[in-house]
């Protein structure tokens, strides 16, 4: 369970990749892919990612060709019993691709992948307090935060984040949730049941129902430049075969948060059990489908600004 009682499943962050792997905004990925291949490095490049889960993102962006040379790849969550897990799913990932791993005792591991070489190091790292970590400060080229950025107060875990960062290093934020889930065939209490939803993010805190737009605003206003920044909403809808397993399982495990969210309305109760209900079997007969609007950001923070908020 993570700090605001969320419960991630290593099942629902495995179904998750493939709906993040179609909804991922090519044009930000790219625009981070040319950055990337410009760089004249020296040394390794050095990526730090937060609530890394399972390690889906390593595994993509390491099967989607964007390290090349020597790279130390930090994939930390605050779970102890995710970072187990993303051992386990990066071995048999790395088998499945006849890339060679090897893990020592001090949960690092080797990954050669014939264009890379690869020093994972799982750590349990708070995001909202990572500068208790003074190894770090400036420590990094890439900072990478999937689906993550809207569980907190924004500017305060950007700006603590973002201390993590050398001169001229990347933030690569994405899946930021960004205001609207949509079902569909549409119902008459949808309108109420998602207000209330995300109105449960509003308490959790203020920006986390518009991460997405926020998360721009910041990096615009604190002078970063933005490289590329576009949508990756969640788009899922039964195909010609129904859904595929992963589908199945997330959109499962998506109602089941709702209706987490909705458990603590009395007024009414019937109608959100109903509608909980109603939900459940349209999946059971793969007629239901979700549109949850998401935004990606490729930026470069101004040093100078960001040090001055972090001395003041
Ligand atoms: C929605 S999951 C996303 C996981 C992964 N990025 C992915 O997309 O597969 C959010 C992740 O953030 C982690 N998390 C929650 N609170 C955190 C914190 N304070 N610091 C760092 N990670 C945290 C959770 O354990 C979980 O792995």
């Amino acid at each position: 369970m993570d700090s605001n009682g969320h419960v991630f499943t290593a099942g629902y962050l495995a179904a998750k990749r493939e709906i993040d792997d179609r909804a991922l905004n090519t044009h930000v990925l790219d625009t981070l892919t040319a950055c990337l291949s410009a760089e004249n490095r020296a040394g390794p490049r050095r990526v730090l990612e937060v609530g890394a889960g399972i390690g889906s993102m390593c595994a993509r962006l390491v099967e989607r060709g964007l390290f090349t040379g020597t790279v130390e790849y930090w994939l930390t969550d605050t779970d102890h019993s995710l970072l187990a897990e993303a051992r386990n799913y990066l071995t048999g990932w790395a088998g499945k691709h006849n890339f060679s791993i090897t893990w020592n005792p001090d949960h690092t591991a080797h990954l050669t992948t014939g264009a890379t070489e690869i020093t994972i190091s799982l750590a349990p790292v708070d995001i909202r307090y990572i500068s208790s970590r003074p190894d770090f400060y400036c420590y990094f080229d890439l900072l990478i935060a999937h689906g993550v950025l809207d569980l907190f107060e924004l500017s305060p875990v950007v700006e603590e984040f973002t201390g993590c960062l050398g001169s001229g290093g990347l933030c690569y934020f994405t899946c930021n949730f960004d205001g609207e889930t949509y079902f569909s065939p549409e119902l008459p209490d949808d309108r109420r049941i998602l207000d209330h939803y995300h109105g449960s993010m509003a308490k959790r805190s203020s920006t986390a129902r518009y991460t997405g737009r926020r998360l721009l605003g910041y990096f615009l206003e604190n002078h970063a430049q933005v490289m590329a920044a576009g949508s990756s909403d969640w788009v899922i809808h039964p195909g010609s075969q129904g859904y595929s397993a992963a589908q199945r399982e997330f959109l499962g495990a998506l109602l089941s948060l709702i209706e987490k969210e909705v458990a603590d309305i009395e007024e009414n109760r019937h109608l959100y059990t109903t509608w909980i209900d109603l939900r459940r079997r349209q999946i059971d007969a793969g007629s239901l489908s979700l549109v949850a609007k998401h935004l990606d950001i490729l930026a470069r923070p101004d040093p100078g600004t960001r040090l001055m908020t972090r001395r003041a």
